[in-house]
Parts: C-alpha cells; structure tokens; sequence
C-alpha cells in the first residue's frame, strides 16, 4: 500500500515535507526531475471542510478543499484554482464501490463552455436540469473529484490585455492534472486514475488533455505559470459534443450542410451550452452559398489524407461529390441511434430521414439527415470572414481580439487589418494533432447527439476513428438518438464506464 493518509497532527508537524512530484505511470515521468513541492503547492498543509449533500436517498459525506491555487505564478487567481472533494468514508479506511483510498480514480470534471472562462466546479444541484451534478454522482460512486478552472477568450488583465486566449485553457488544465500527479502520495485517490470530463468547449479540451498528455509542446507555457514538475498524461476522456477539430471544422459543416440554406443561429453570447441559447432565425447570403460550395469540396482531400478505416478494416473515403464509404459510416451510426431509441419505444414516425420495416432501422440518408435537423451556423461556421465568432476569439492574442485561423478564411477575410493566429496556437488546440499510439489517454468515451448541430458529425467520428484506428486505445462512442448539444445527460452510464475501465486496468496490471 502506497501513501499517505498520516494523521491530521501528523502532518501538521511536518514542514517542509519531501515529496516527490512526480508519479511513476510512465517511463517519460520517471525521467523527469524530481523536485520539492513549494509549501504553498502541497497539499499536505490542507485541511479540508466535512459536507455532505442528499442524493437518491442517502447522505453523501465528503471533505471538501476549494479554492486551491495550482500554479506558482498565477495570471489569474480566480481561474487558475481547483476544487477538491474526497469522500469521508477514504478517511475511516471504507471501501465504496469496489474503490478504496489508494484505488480511488479522480474524476476530472471542467466546467469550460463556449471558449469562456471558467471556474473550478462546485458540489451543486444542476442549474440546467434541477438534478445533481457529475460531482455529486462521482463521490456517491467512490470517486475522488478535482475540477480545476481555466483561463478563457474574453479574460483581461488590469491593464486591458487579453490573457486567456489559446492555448491558455488547455495549459491551464495540464498545470492542474501536474498538481495532482506531484501531490499522488499525500492525496487520497490515484493520480494514475484521472478521467477527464467535460461538454462541447470543454469536451473539445477534455479529449485534447487527454491525446496531448505529456507533449513539450505546452512545456514553455506550463514552466511560465510556474506548473509542477511532474507527468500531465491522464488515465481516460469522456467528451460530450466536442467542438474540436477547428481549423477542419468549417469543411466539415459545409459537408454536410452545403444545399442547407435556413437556418437557426445562436446569438454569439450564447454559444456556451451551460446558458439557455437564443436562437435566430436567418437564411444564407449569396456570399455564404459561394463560401459552402467552395469549403464543401475541401473535406474530401482532408478525409482522404487521413487513411481511417472502419471495424472491417475498410478505407474510409470520399469521392469528389462528397459521397463514399466514410459517409455511409456515419449513416451506420445514425441507423445504430436510432433502432436504441426505436428499441427503446421512442416513436420515429415523424423522422423522415430513415426507414424502418419490421421494427428495424434498415437506411438512413445522410442528406436528408442533415435537412431534417437543419443547419444553425453560417459558413464559415467557426472562422467566420468577419472574425464574429466565438473562435475568432479564442485564438485572438494579447492585444489582438479576434484573429482568423484558417488560410480559407483569411483569404476571403472581410474585416479590416484582419490577423491570423500562428499555426503552433492552432495546433495546440487540436486533440487529432495528438493522438498516437504510445501517448495519451488510454480510454476514451465521446457522445455527440444526433440532433447536435453546432459541429458537423463528421467531427467527433474523425476524433473516434483516429482513436479506434491507433494501438493500444479503446473507444466508445455513440451518438444518443433525440439528444442535442449537451452533456452529463447520462451519468449512471459515464461512471459504469469510468469503473470498468479502472477496475480493468487494475486487473490488467497484476
Ligand atoms: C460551444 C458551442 C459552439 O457552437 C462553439 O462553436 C464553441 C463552443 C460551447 O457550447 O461550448
């Protein structure tokens, strides 16, 4: 048995405590410098605060540490803090859920909407559907919780500079998941075990924390704030929606919009899918039916170069009308949502775009799929020409707002002294440009709703087959029938999965 768990006054009497700050999951962490924690980042000196909260008739009892800087050289205190929650029966030596102090995976959960800044998440009822939240149901289930918050697009300095745009929000995630790796020993639960979490925005960066663990890229970033030394590769991912991909995302939306002119748009405030979503109505311009033809054709070549195949081991493609192989694959998983919601009583009557015969899903047309749920972002749909968008935003640097990020985009740019972002920032924020066989996550759960449409589908099956196509990863992914862009909408099944795979890799490991 590993670790910790010295008693209260124990652990006061130590000072300068030598811990090392870095855990041994991998050759790469064993290597890298082993160092002392600073007192103000060990989480040893903390004491934590007993609660406890009503969930499904039981009485949940937790400690809680809030507020916890988790870097040395904070840009912003308000953001850059963690929250953590352990529950009480880890202190009386209980066993819950098969989990017990040492074994106890970390769930990871980010509360990151729209690009915004976020804060560390709270144990708190659901203000979207009035239901606990992924907190609560985690410590009922035996699992270790620490959210951390992260700096985001719109954050300023006093002195009017812009200090959260990309790729701020994912090196603000690192810098956290170092916290918990270097503090494995004093801290209940085990670093080894950490599940990331998180829906469209956050979900993007939930599986890019996971696909990029442990790349040098964000190496100079993460030294700046002053991160512990120590590994930032996580165990597992679960993304709901990720709005990722960006600098593809375009190509992709016209895929499979183009032809597609009404649409429904959310107000640029509300991109965030944690705040109640206005929506316009509005038809495309001529400008914009020139743009959708013109990006539509470019998926092809992107898809192309990628060389994914199925379970078959069938090449995945697309010809140049935008038909082939890897469109009937997503045809596949749509006739798959919906024969589960069929199965499940769910009346399909009014679905246009498939056909049942006999209590069975048999065809889906993929056009008439894209139709029926219709198109909500003009194109382009995330470099926006007029740099408008909330990703415009995102990649926006100190005193520069909005910046594009595509060549397309800049060069069909209307704005006046339009910018684009340089390509390293693009890529930083690009969980594709990370994934590959020794580094990473290992498992990785990803949901995008059927009737989600502020990314193409498209989007999440690439991130899906780059992951089922590379050794050594597991993948679940599916895409719930009725369900638009969302998240933690099936908690019961996200912790079955999160235990699974725990209790595997601990099988695994004897
Ligand atoms: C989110 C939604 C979007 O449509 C987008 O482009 C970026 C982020 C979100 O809800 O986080």
């Amino acid at each position: 048995m590993k670790k910790r768990l010295l008693s209260t006054a124990l652990l006061m009497t130590l000072t300068a405590c030598q811990i090392p700050a870095v855990s041994n999951d991998d050759n790469q962490t064993k290597t890298m410098k082993q160092n002392t924690i600073p007192e103000h980042l060990d989480f040893s000196k903390l004491t934590g605060e007993k609660r406890s909260f009503e969930l499904g008739g039981q009485t949940i009892f937790y400690r809680a540490y809030e507020n916890i800087v988790y870097v040395a050289n904070p840009v912003d205190k308000a953001y850059q803090t963690m929250n953590i929650y352990i529950p009480e029966g880890y202190f009386n030596n209980q066993t819950i859920n098969d989990f017990n102090q040492d074994t106890a995976p970390i769930f990871f959960p980010n509360g990151v909407g729209g690009y915004m800044p976020a804060k560390a998440q709270k144990v708190e009822i659901n203000k979207r559907n009035n239901q606990s939240n992924s907190l609560m149901v985690a410590l009922s289930k035996g699992f270790v919780v620490a959210s951390a918050g992260a700096r985001g697009r719109t954050l300023k300095n006093e002195t009017g500079d812009y200090i959260g745009k990309a790729p701020s929000a994912i090196v603000d995630l690192k810098a956290a998941v170092r916290y918990l790796k270097a503090n494995d020993k004093a801290m209940m639960g085990d670093a080894n075990k950490i599940i990331s979490n998180g829906t469209s925005a956050g979900g993007a960066l939930s599986a890019l924390l996971g696909a990029s663990g442990n790349s040098s890229d964000y190496e100079a970033y993460l030294n700046e704030l002053g991160a512990l030394k120590a590994s930032d590769k996580i165990f597992a991912v679960s993304a709901y929606s990720p709005i990722t991909n960006l600098e593809n995302a375009d190509m992709a939306y016209e895929w499979q919009f183009n032809g597609v002119n009404d649409y429904q748009k959310v107000s640029i405030q509300m991109l965030d899918y944690n705040v109640e979503r206005k929506l316009i109505k509005g038809t495309q311009t001529k400008e914009q039916i020139q743009l959708s033809d013109k990006l539509k054709p470019l998926f092809a070549n992107y898809v192309n170069g990628l060389n994914l195949k199925n379970h078959h081991g069938e090449l995945l493609s697309l010809d140049k009308n935008g038909n082939g192989t890897f469109k009937t694959h997503l045809e596949h998983l749509l006739i798959k949502s919906a024969q589960t919601a069929l199965d499940n009583g769910t009346d399909l009557s009014k679905q246009t775009w498939l056909k049942i015969q006999n209590n069975k899903v048999v065809s889906v047309n993929f056009d008439d799929y894209a139709k029926f749920i219709g198109r909500q972002k003009v194109t382009p749909a995330f470099d926006g020409v007029d740099l408008s968008t909330g990703e415009n935003n995102l990649f926006g640097n100190a005193h520069t707002d909005n910046q594009h990020f595509t060549l397309f985009s800049m060069t069909h740019n209307t704005a006046p002294n339009a910018t684009r972002v340089s390509d390293n920032s693009v890529k930083m924020m690009n969980a594709m440009n990370y994934v590959s066989k020794d580094t990473g996550a290992i498992h990785y759960r990803i949901r995008h709703g059927q009737n989600d449409k502020d990314t193409s589908l498209a989007i999440p099956a690439l991130l899906a087959l780059k992951l089922q196509n590379t050794q050594g990863k597991t993948v679940d992914f599916a895409v719930p029938f009725g369900q638009g862009h969302s998240g933690d909408y099936d908690l019961e099944e996200l912790f079955a999965w999160a235990k699974e795979i725990s209790i595997e890799s601990k099988q695994a490991n004897k």
